[in-house]
């Protein structure tokens, strides 16, 4: 794909062609595991790769490959390899990474079960990882030992939404020579493209965003030719290569990716500047909002002009448990359900805690506005009749 095509167009097209043998319109899914050669020459060839030849699914799939070459294109990078979940890609990513007892620094406000695969995976490894603030680079800078081999970030966090300056992360990671590893779940390559801002390596949970209607899992991982080449050598003997079907999935939710994410965004800076505007509500996590104390940082990363934040924000009641329970059981359009970046608003409260996650979706803004609304007065009034 040239790079003068936009990027609504190259998600509707990067890694796609019309099939060589049939003509078909739109990639198909090659639903088989294993690939015929004509002669041992063939073969030789592939092994010598002077030809090369898919050999068996797991190791390289053909509608696979194009869900792969679609999302190098997207992220800016040189290639892709995609996985069988989120976590899959971060696994494998970050074993080969830390490889021989290395050290990671990572960012203390990641998705809880990343923070699990730090804290209790690594040291079965004989590795190791420091967890920090990132939005204080000193302290990031700090945490770098000899033996570390690569810093971990989610720019806008998972559930607390802190915003991480990657450019200046980048310069730290730059001047100790390691990689710069960026999980972009939460914006997707719609609206920030973190190797633009010097990250070295960039991860998604394909399950939200790029699917974008909850319907399948996956995982991706971008980055240099050589380095994803090696990653993708780990998926293979863990086990955790996706699907073709996966990825036929995910070819189609891509197509839709910069339609949905305007629309993911707008609805949520509204929903944002509703409830920090309402009297039952404590707090609001949304970098959108110029209060926010990432927001200059964040429009660094996603741009100055429009409601470009993400559909992701996270909020606090007044009145505890009581409100809490209240609000989530008087909602009736947002579905009481974890994941996100579905086409339908998920909320999820954090188990321990009072922080209510909102995964806003794409429907008509004035209903999701009254959702929230009906709720916030009925827990109001129940409040006022005790
Ligand atoms: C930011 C982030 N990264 C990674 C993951 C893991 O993805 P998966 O559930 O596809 O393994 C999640 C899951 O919620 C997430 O929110």
């Amino acid at each position: 794909m040239l790079p003068r095509h936009g990027f609504g167009t190259r998600s509707v097209h990067a890694g796609e062609g019309h099939d060589p043998t049939t003509g078909a319109h739109g990639v198909p899914i090659y639903q088989n595991v294993t690939y015929a050669f004509h002669s041992y020459e063939q073969l030789e060839a592939m092994r010598d790769g002077s030809a090369p030849h898919f050999v068996y699914t797991p190791r390289g799939n053909p509608t696979v490959r194009c869900l792969e070459v679609k999302l190098a294109d997207l992220e800016g990078t040189e290639d892709a390899v995609a996985t069988g979940s989120g976590m899959a890609a971060i696994s494998a990513t970050l074993l080969h990474l830390v490889q021989g007892g290395g050290h990671l620094v990572a960012s203390s406000d990641v998705y809880e079960v990343t923070a699990g695969f730090l804290c209790q995976d690594l040291p079965c490894h004989g590795a190791s990882a420091t967890m920090v603030d990132f939005t204080d680079v000193a302290a990031v800078e700090a945490a770098i030992a000899p033996h570390t081999r690569a810093l971990y970030v989610e720019p806008f966090s998972n559930p607390t939404l802190r915003v991480a300056d990657l450019a200046a992360l980048a310069a730290i990671a730059r001047r100790h020579g390691v990689p710069l590893v960026v999980d972009n779940t939460f914006l997707s390559p719609a609206l920030l493209r973190p190797a633009e801002h010097g990250a070295d390596l960039v991860l998604h949970s394909a399950t939200k965003y790029l699917s974008g209607h909850g319907q399948v899992q996956g995982g991706v991982v971008c980055g240099p030719r050589a380095l994803v080449s090696a990653i993708r050598a780990k998926v293979v003997r863990l086990g955790g290569a996706m699907s073709p079907f996966a990825a036929w999935v995910l070819l189609a939710g891509v197509k839709t990716l910069p339609l949905r994410m305007e629309r993911h965004s707008a609805n949520a800076a509204g929903l944002a500047r509703f409830l920090a505007a309402h009297s039952a509500v404590a707090s609001v996590n949304y970098p959108g909002l110029p209060t926010h104390p990432g927001h200059d940082t964040a429009c660094r990363l996603v741009g100055e002009t429009g409601d470009r934040f993400g559909g992701m924000l996270s909020f606090t009641l007044r009145g505890g448990d009581p409100a809490l329970r209240a609000f989530l059981n008087a909602l009736e359009l947002c579905t009481l359900a974890v994941s996100l970046g579905d086409c339908g608003s998920l909320v999820w409260p954090f188990a321990g805690t009072d922080l209510i996650r909102l995964s806003v979706g794409i429907e008509d803004y004035p209903d999701l506005e009254a959702d929230l609304a009906g709720a916030l007065a009925r827990l109001e009034a129940a409040a006022a009749a005790d």
